[in-house]
């Protein structure tokens, strides 16, 4: 495994996700009643924007550095803007990125929790130095598919995470996997899934096979296409699938994609319901 999010962490892709789950968050908090986030693939935590691997790629000057500097930002971006703004300590430019466990933990309320899981042991280590002290939140390092599939609560509402890297072709089968076995004995179990865009067939055979996994739950796309899928050997974009998606939220990740492909001149948005 060579994945490292330090290379990408804050790029448009993030943007994307993060401003996503800050509002799937809010929308699921308006009910009172105790939330089980489970992450699967957390990541770090909190990335370091002036290290050598942010440096070395510069993805995050055309996403999380435009921005914090952007006058025409949508009012879908302004909280993330505050969890970027609150991660730096309210300090100028920032150079710290918060990933989702982050956001996650950093959002949780009294009854609320928060499991992260990571399965490198260094990125897990500094996960737990993150948010491992935080209420609520528990971190592990082990792998994300087999966890959330374990420890399953058929009784909680719950919100899962799935954000893999997709650099075993197993990835995509297991996100439907998953989500086909938890919905089965969960019905309105919530997720949030983060896939990459490189070419349609992938991304068209992907979104039937969990289209099979999931019936009868409803399902909310979100394209960003950076430019046209022409090239499968380049992330081109990248979406996202909410299953059994709460009222309302269209509209902020329509606005909030439509910002961020807007900078490359092929970009486009688009939000969809499937099922
Ligand atoms: C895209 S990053 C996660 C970023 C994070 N979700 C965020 O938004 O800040 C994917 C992470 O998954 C980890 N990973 C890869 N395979 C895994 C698995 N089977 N279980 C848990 N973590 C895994 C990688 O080490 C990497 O840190």
């Amino acid at each position: 495994m060579n994945y490292r999010h330090a290379f990408h962490a804050g790029n448009f892709a993030d943007l994307v996700k993060h401003a996503a789950l800050l509002h799937l968050l809010a929308a699921l908090q308006a009910d009172k009643a105790p939330l089980r986030i489970i992450d699967t693939h957390a990541g770090s935590g909190l990335y370091d924007l002036r290290g050598p691997q942010a440096q070395r790629s510069g993805e995050a000057q055309a996403g999380v550095m435009r921005m914090m500097g952007a006058g025409d930002r949508p009012e879908a971006l302004d909280d993330l803007v505050r969890a970027v703004t609150a991660a730096n300590d309210g300090a100028g430019e920032p150079w710290l990125y918060p990933g989702s466990p982050w956001l996650i933990a950093q959002a949780l309320r009294p009854a609320d929790t928060y499991l992260a899981c990571e399965m490198q042991a260094e990125e897990q280590a500094r996960l737990a130095q993150v948010v491992g002290a935080m209420p609520g939140v528990r971190t592990l390092c082990g792998d994300g598919f087999a966890e959330a599939a374990q420890v399953l609560d058929a009784k909680a509402r719950q919100l899962v995470l799935i954000d893999p890297p997709f650099e075993k072709a197993d990835d995509y089968d297991r996100i439907a996997v998953l989500a086909g076995e938890t919905l089965a004995r969960s019905p309105k179990t919530h997720f949030l899934i983060w896939l990459p865009l490189k070419d349609l067939e992938t991304f068209d055979g992907f979104l039937r096979d969990l289209e099979d996994a999931c019936e009868p739950a409803p399902l909310l796309v979100v394209e960003a296409r950076m430019r046209p899928l022409g090239d499968p050997m380049k992330m081109n974009g990248c979406a996202l699938v909410l299953i059994n998606p709460p009222d309302g939220l269209e509209a902020p990740l329509q606005a909030a994609a439509d910002w961020v492909t807007a900078v490359e001149p092929g970009g486009q948005a688009r939000v969809w319901a499937l099922g």
